[in-house]
């Protein structure tokens, strides 16, 4: 059985244990799909989905919007798709009146927390540090500790 769940990486490229995938399998239920798609994006070419964002619009105040969850296809990385993904959305949510952007990632997903850096993001505080980075316990529930993205837009 696998011990508590640590990406491996083979010649260069890092590859997530089944525990990881089912973890980030979990958070795309299908209620994501069927009542964000207006703040949701995808990119796809005739291959089909190739890099998709699920995002929204906060519905409790006026002023924020969340990014639940990126994804690109693994052998597209590194080539600007989350980028252009992000960059739209944000353009959306501006359109719309949004000035602040959140987002959350596990502070076992080095690859998320440096793309949320290189996009402008800056890490929130924490009650503890893991790796240098700032990490609030519990976030989730019991065990399920987060790290917490903001950026802040023009509108
Ligand atoms: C994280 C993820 C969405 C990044 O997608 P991507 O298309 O490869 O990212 P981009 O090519 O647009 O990169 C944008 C910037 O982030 C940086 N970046 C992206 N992934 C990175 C990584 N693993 N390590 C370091 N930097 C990274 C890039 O260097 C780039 O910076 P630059 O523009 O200053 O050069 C992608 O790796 C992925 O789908 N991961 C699995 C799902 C996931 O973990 N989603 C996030 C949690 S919701």
């Amino acid at each position: 059985m696998l011990a508590k769940a640590h990406s491996y990486t083979v010649k260069g490229q890092q590859f997530r244990t089944p525990e990881q995938a089912r973890e980030l399998s979990l958070l795309l239920p299908r209620l994501f799909l069927q009542f964000f798609s207006g703040t949701s994006l995808i990119l796809k070419d005739d291959a089909g989905i190739r890099a998709f964002l699920v995002g929204f619009h906060a519905a409790d105040n006026d002023d924020e919007a969340y990014i639940h969850f990126v994804g690109v296809d693994p052998r597209l990385r590194g080539q600007g798709m989350a980028r252009r993904l992000y960059a739209e959305f944000f353009r959306r949510a501006a359109m719309a009146g949004r000035t602040e952007i959140r987002a959350i990632t596990s502070p076992r997903n080095a690859g998320s927390i440096a793309f949320h850096r290189a996009m402008g993001f800056a890490v929130e505080e924490g009650d503890r540090e893991v790796g240098g980075v700032p990490v609030r316990s519990d976030y989730d529930g019991p065990g399920q500790d987060r790290v917490c993205f903001h950026l802040k837009i023009a509108e």
